[in-house]
């Protein structure tokens, strides 16, 4: 029996190895995926060296630029939010280790795939719906849901038992949990548990705080080509390294920081605060870029399609033909938008100054207060008004006679 477990190196994650070790007895092939996290992966390597991984089981693969191209890209083609705000960051990035992990474990010849997503969470169904979606027959083993451990001070017995390094700051109860890669870093629980209290500055880890940004506001240019992001300031930049250079400007400048009581799929509601910097940054872009490609029908249409998208990741339906019905829509959307946007990065925010494309549909012809030299006429508006007015006409004047208001 072979297990192929979502490995970060960490302490939980370790625990969990030893734990598959010598609860199952099966041999523990690791997966550590680089998707921009800003952690050196040599470590994990080490650490699972040390807990007595083969060598040819042990697997770190960068999935960095895939996962801005196959998985970001996509989903900002949508303006994708989640109730009104969050950018997914987490969400987008578990449908890409399901999909390594379940390709992994087809290589090696193994049975059963492992994370370290709790019970009570989103990841373990996202993680888990990905596995399914991919490999009807795969067994899916999550430790948190399955171990006697009943507290962290249990965990950390048996890690000191089993010779797993408890690192100082560990000892204690941690602060708050982490997830992050190239999009975005999210903080939850412990120290953040109780939304009515403010989050500590300290929880920020990407962003400066807006009051500590520059002064001098800063003006970008961002090029679109089919919906993606392309060129910053006319260098033209892989999906990863546009994304590594948002971010960079998106830290400086204090812009992508949310604090957010959001709705779990499992029922509860959850506080969490993230930092998008360079996704933040896109978000506005490319609306500006819509702004002058998109006809109003394609455009509104996309808007109502998008909360529906964006519940489909939320909730861990990637991999799912209504998630695929409506990328093909939205895809189909984006053939035209193509150009340049114009931003001004200052103090927390994101200010869009201009957009051009050769796709323009804005007509100044149709829209100047000037003499359009006959490209419109006014009086055409005229009958438009009055075929839109009547039903309101006949439904006031039945009040009117019904001697209703
Ligand atoms: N609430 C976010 C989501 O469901 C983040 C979850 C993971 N974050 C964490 N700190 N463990 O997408
Ligand atoms: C977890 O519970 O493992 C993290 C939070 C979540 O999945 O929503």
């Amino acid at each position: 029996k072979k297990v192929v477990l979502a490995y970060s190196g960490g302490l939980d994650t370790s625990i969990i190895l030893k734990w598959l070790q010598t609860e199952f007895g099966c041999e523990v092939v690791t997966f550590t995926a680089d998707l921009g996290q800003g952690e050196e992966l040599g470590p994990a390597r080490d650490k699972a060296l040390q807990l007595g991984i083969k060598e040819e089981n042990i697997f770190i693969d960068d999935l960095r630029e895939d996962f801005v191209r196959d998985y970001v890209f996509p989903m900002f083609r949508a303006n994708t939010v989640y109730e009104g705000v969050y950018l997914l960051g987490t969400s987008i990035a578990r449908p890409l280790i399901s999909k390594r992990q379940i390709e992994i474990a087809e290589m090696v010849g193994a049975d059963a795939v492992c994370h370290g997503a709790t019970g009570k969470g989103n990841d373990q169904v996202r993680f888990e719906l990905g596995y399914y979606a991919l490999n009807p027959d795969i067994r899916v083993i999550a430790p948190w849901r399955d171990w006697e451990f009943k507290s962290r001070t249990h965990l950390l017995e048996f890690a000191e038992k089993h010779g797993i390094p408890v690192p100082m700051d560990k000892r204690g109860e941690a602060p708050f949990s982490v997830d992050a890669n190239m999009l975005h870093t999210s903080s939850e629980g412990k120290a953040l548990e109780d939304p009515g209290e403010v989050a500590p500055e300290f929880v920020f880890q990407r962003t400066v705080s807006p009051e500590e940004a520059p002064d001098t506001p800063e003006e970008i240019t961002v090029g679109f080509e089919r919906g993606d992001a392309v060129s910053i300031n006319g260098e033209t930049l892989s999906p990863a390294s546009l994304l590594t250079k948002l971010n960079e400007l998106g830290r400086k400048h204090g812009i992508g920081r949310l604090d957010l009581l959001e709705n779990r799929f499992v029922g509860m509601k959850s506080r969490g605060i993230y930092e998008t910097p360079g996704g933040t940054i896109l978000l506005a872009a490319h609306r500006g870029i819509e702004q002058i490609t998109l006809d109003r029908g394609a455009a509104h249409l996309k808007d109502e399609l998008m909360p529906r998208y964006a519940e489909l990741i939320y909730n861990g339906f990637w991999w799912s033909p209504e998630r695929e019905m409506l990328q093909a829509a939205i895809d189909a959307s984006q053939g035209m938008v193509t150009g340049e946007v114009r931003l001004k990065l200052y103090k927390g925010h994101v200010h869009l100054l201009a957009r051009t494309s050769p796709y323009s549909l804005y007509s100044e012809a149709h829209v100047t207060f000037e003499d359009d030299a006959g490209a419109y006429d006014q009086k055409d508006a005229e009958g438009f008004i009055k075929l839109n007015a009547l039903r309101l006409r006949l439904l006031a004047s039945r009040d009117k006679k019904a001697g209703r208001n």
